[in-house]
């Protein structure tokens, strides 16, 4: 039985898709048993539903609304995360941060997330301006993309994977952006990959102790 990943998206959800390509193009053994968006109507639901993947929406606005707390919110989410049975769950762009409460439903099942920048470099949002800016007023001479354990400091979990992404003298945002999607695509695959093939040996090595 392939492995179960289940992926966490807010958007766009190219990153969900470089996943779903490589599983369709059979370089990543596994299965996305579901997709859930924090935010519904983004272009990533729709492409989830057009591979055949199940979705759902947690939105925290009603939370709030109702007056429940945001620790609730994370319980709920991670409730519907553990049902679904992951091996692996992977944060895709999934633009909130997650509590203690969250992270503690996953005691064995790793949590990766994809970041636009290099390890302890603009960690939390707008990381690929804050280096365009960075870049511009001199104080960097490229930027970076990091896959990394989850863990409750924002951006700040153990880096799997790194890897360096030039800046050009004359690129504009956009361009920056274009060139660090294209290598995050590969880069969170790759990342995907290694953490399921690290899962495989540990169970590998614990039933043949
Ligand atoms: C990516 O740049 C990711 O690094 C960041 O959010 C973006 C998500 O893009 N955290 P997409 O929704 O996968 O297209």
């Amino acid at each position: 039985m392939a492995p179960r990943v289940v992926v966490l998206i807010s958007g766009t959800g190219s990153n969900l898709q470089a996943l779903i390509d490589a599983i369709a193009a059979g370089s990543l053994k596994a299965e996305i048993p579901l997709v859930i968006s924090n935010r519904s109507k983004v272009f990533g639901l729709e492409r989830a539903e057009k591979a055949g993947i199940p979705t759902k929406v947690l939105a925290l606005k009603p939370y709030t609304i109702a007056g429940k707390s945001r620790i609730q919110y994370d319980a709920d989410l991670a409730q519907l995360i553990v049902a679904a049975k992951p091996d692996l769950v992977v944060l895709a762009g999934f633009m909130h941060i997650l509590s203690p409460t969250f992270l503690e439903q996953f005691p064995t099942t790793p949590l990766i997330n994809l970041h636009p920048a290099l390890p302890g470099q603009f960690d939390g949002a707008r990381a690929i301006e804050r280096a365009f800016e960075a870049y511009q007023n001199g104080e960097i001479k490229h930027t970076g993309i990091m896959v990394h354990r989850v863990i409750q400091e924002v951006d700040g979990g153990e880096p799997l994977l790194v890897e360096q992404v030039e800046i050009k003298p004359e690129d504009d945002l956009v361009a920056l952006q274009e060139r660090i999607h294209s290598v995050e695509h590969v880069l969170l695959v790759r990342g995907a990959a290694l953490v399921l093939e690290q899962e495989a040996a540990k169970k590998c090595n614990s039933t043949s102790a």
